[in-house]
């Protein structure tokens, strides 16, 4: 819920989603969540305080964000890995492809990246994920890819193999899966299948792993711009890229920016 400017940070991966073509959103939450489910809920207090006010500009605001789709919740009981998060939505998905947007990593992008990756689906007809190249240092805080090197449409390769977090020793090349997956209802049973690993959780990257065997899976390198908010050097980036991408904030914000001075002299 941190917000990126003036919305939460989960408004653009929903909104991502949205303006992709997908029209029923589940979201997983948890415990002291709540604010979640509120934010995407019909606010009658506040439509009607804003009606009366006569504040119609911020009335539509608010009225846009529990129209923008058809939003149900499931509830991850225990933190039991992201494998499981997608497992427990199996009953609401039913036997339908479906999407995965992890909605720490913000992407900027035209088409959204999750249109890029639905294109690649209806093109490849198996699951799509999608990747981008991290420097060597980072490869231990994603799930790492090995590609074959043929191209089969641009940006998009056959996966060999995945690896959940490796050592950067071990790791197969430095292309990490960013938080977007395409999956296919096979997942689930898949994921069934799958082991905890030694921290008692079940990776999503484990079961594509088992999967793998069955099926081909594809990945797609987004064109676009990609933000981790999920670190606080990250978020910080974010919050200034989508700031200086406001028509009505870049100018004094970009000013602002360039005036800024820190060195004790200056504050004397
Ligand atoms: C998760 C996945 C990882 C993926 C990453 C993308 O890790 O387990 O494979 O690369 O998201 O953000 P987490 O960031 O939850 O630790």
């Amino acid at each position: 819920m941190l917000p990126l400017v003036d919305k939460p940070t989960i408004q653009y991966g929903v909104e991502e989603a949205v303006a992709s073509g997908v029209s029923n959103l589940i979201l997983v939450t948890g415990r002291g969540k709540n604010a979640i489910e509120d934010h995407f809920d019909v606010s009658a207090e506040l439509e009607t305080f804003l009606e009366a006010r006569g504040k119609l500009e911020l009335l539509e605001d608010v009225r846009k964000v529990s129209n923008l789709i058809n939003v149900s919740y499931v509830r991850q009981g225990q933190p039991l890995g992201l494998g499981h998060a997608v497992l427990i939505t199996q009953a609401v998905v039913g036997n339908e492809t479906f999407a995965v947007v992890l909605a720490d990593d913000v992407i900027d992008a035209d088409p959204p990246a999750l249109r890029q990756m639905i294109d690649v689906y209806e093109q490849l007809d198996g699951p799509v994920l999608a990747v981008e190249r991290v420097p060597e240092s980072d490869v231990a805080s994603y799930g790492i890819v090995d590609i074959d090197p043929e191209l089969l449409l641009p940006g998009v390769h056959r996966v060999r193999d995945l690896v959940e977090k490796p050592a950067p020793n071990e790791a197969p090349s430095n292309l990490a899966i960013i938080g977007r997956y395409i999956l296919t209802p096979d997942i689930f049973a898949a994921l069934e299948a799958t082991d905890a690993d030694h921290s008692g959780e079940i990776q999503l990257t484990n079961g594509l792993r088992r999967l793998l065997q069955s099926r081909p899976i594809y990945t797609c390198e987004i064109a676009g711009v990609r933000h981790d908010t999920g670190n606080k050097l990250g978020y910080l980036k974010a919050v200034v890229y989508f700031a200086l991408r406001r028509p009505d904030l870049a100018e004094p914000f970009r000013a602002y920016l360039d005036s800024l001075d820190l060195t004790p002299a200056s504050r004397t």
